[in-house]
């Protein structure tokens, strides 16, 4: 079965980002210095915040995050269990315990009615995500947050230039983390950023991305490469943005029209403005019913754009560790420092029914990310109208 289309490339670099690193190359300073700094100020001043900090990824940046809000051996941290492996894993990586909460369908984000009765004592804050860029109910979790005096961290790995109400994601937690890798909106290919307006945050941070003081440090800088590009692809980063919703937009309207009974395209919150890193598509009981099986895996083993999503994080097997995969490190739900729910339920017992639902099986990801236009979309939709036998 042969697919004829050759979608863009996505990132695609041009004549500015060469020169910004060929500048690099031929200043002789490599590791983190003036462009890093650069792309801070730039990076804050665009998001709104008072201390924005390069890092080397935006797993190190979740990393830091909890570290500096000292989470640590026998804390809890509830968190979403629909995301990138690293949301729940950095929490791993302090020893605490992720306490996954289940997802609600509009946006795909962590449910705030289902927040509170998994507060315990031993719970020291939140991890949202905005998935694909689509704001998740973050007015909702931080009222939840600052009922319960719980530090909320926002992962806004996929939502570079998102906003609600008129303020950007990003702005809301006490601190949030955006991924800069080479797939993302705004993109370097390896690299994060830490934003936040927490002056004592900021400065822990800052200590432990590099070496040089008395903190536990780890070397999470970002490169110069990194810095020089990021400055080069933020002055794109809203008009890219743009022609995403563009795309998204007309390529739900088709959906709509010619598979209505099939998929339904991701509710967009009418205050939000959403960054669709992909455009999400939930497939229906009838889509569910009528997917040709052969089709979706050639799909699925195509250079196109249209995945199926991710599996839900507590069945991962950093929480369902098999055989001798156990790490060196142990489990921090079965050392003795903590006797809360976990140890006793285990994750392989947890039922978290919205999400097991929809992820992997009920979600595509269309990437539809500039150059790509109408011509591109009507492409996807022809490869979505074999998806199904009608
Ligand atoms: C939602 C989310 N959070 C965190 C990360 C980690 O980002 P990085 O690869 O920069 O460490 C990713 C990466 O795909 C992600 O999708």
């Amino acid at each position: 079965m042969s697919l004829e289309l050759q979608f863009p490339n996505w990132p695609t670099f041009g004549e500015q980002e060469e020169k910004a690193v060929k500048d690099v190359i031929r200043s002789g300073q490599l590791f983190a210095d003036q462009k890093v700094r650069e792309f801070e100020e730039n990076f804050g001043r665009y998001i709104g915040t008072k201390y924005a900090l390069g890092l080397g990824n935006a797993t190190q940046g979740l990393h830091l995050c909890l570290a500096a809000l000292d989470i640590g051996l026998g804390d809890e941290v509830i968190v979403t269990p629909y995301s990138w492996i690293s949301t729940a894993s950095s929490i791993l990586m302090q020893n605490a315990i992720p306490i996954f909460c289940d997802i609600e369908e509009q946006t795909l984000g962590i449910d705030p009615d289902k927040i509170e009765k998994l507060i315990t004592s031993r719970t020291k804050a939140i991890v949202c995500v905005h998935m694909f860029g689509y704001p998740c109910k973050i007015r909702e979790i931080k009222s939840i947050a600052e009922k319960h005096n719980l530090a909320l961290i926002e992962d806004a790995s996929h939502a570079h230039g998102a906003e609600l109400n008129g303020k950007k994601i990003g702005t809301f937690g006490d601190v949030s983390a955006f991924s800069l890798h080479q797939r993302k909106a705004l993109s370097v290919g390896d690299g994060g950023i830490v934003c936040t307006d927490n002056v004592s945050l900021a400065e822990k941070i800052y200590k432990m991305r590099s070496f040089g003081s008395n903190e536990l440090s780890y070397n999470y800088r970002m490169t110069e490469f990194a810095g020089a590009l990021g400055s080069v692809r933020l002055r794109k980063l809203d008009e890219e943005n743009d022609q995403r919703r563009k795309n998204s937009l007309f390529l739900n309207q088709l959906i709509s029209e010619k598979l209505g009974d099939f998929l339904e395209p991701l509710f967009i919150n009418p205050d939000s403005k959403t960054v669709h890193y992909a455009n999400v598509v939930k497939i229906t009981d009838e889509g569910t019913r009528s997917i040709d099986a052969e089709y979706h895996r050639v799909l699925e083993g195509s250079s196109l754009p249209i995945r199926k999503t991710w599996s839900p994080l507590h069945h991962h097997p950093n929480f369902n560790p098999c055989g001798n995969s156990k790490p060196a490190r142990g489990l921090p739900w079965e050392l003795d420092a903590y006797d809360g729910a976990m140890r006793h339920t285990q994750y392989k017992n947890l039922h978290l029914p919205v999400v097991e639902r929809f992820c992997p099986h009920k979600i595509l990801e269309i990437y539809v990310h500039p150059p790509c236009a109408e011509r591109e979309m009507l492409t996807a939709l022809r490869h979505l109208q074999r998806l199904f036998k009608k």
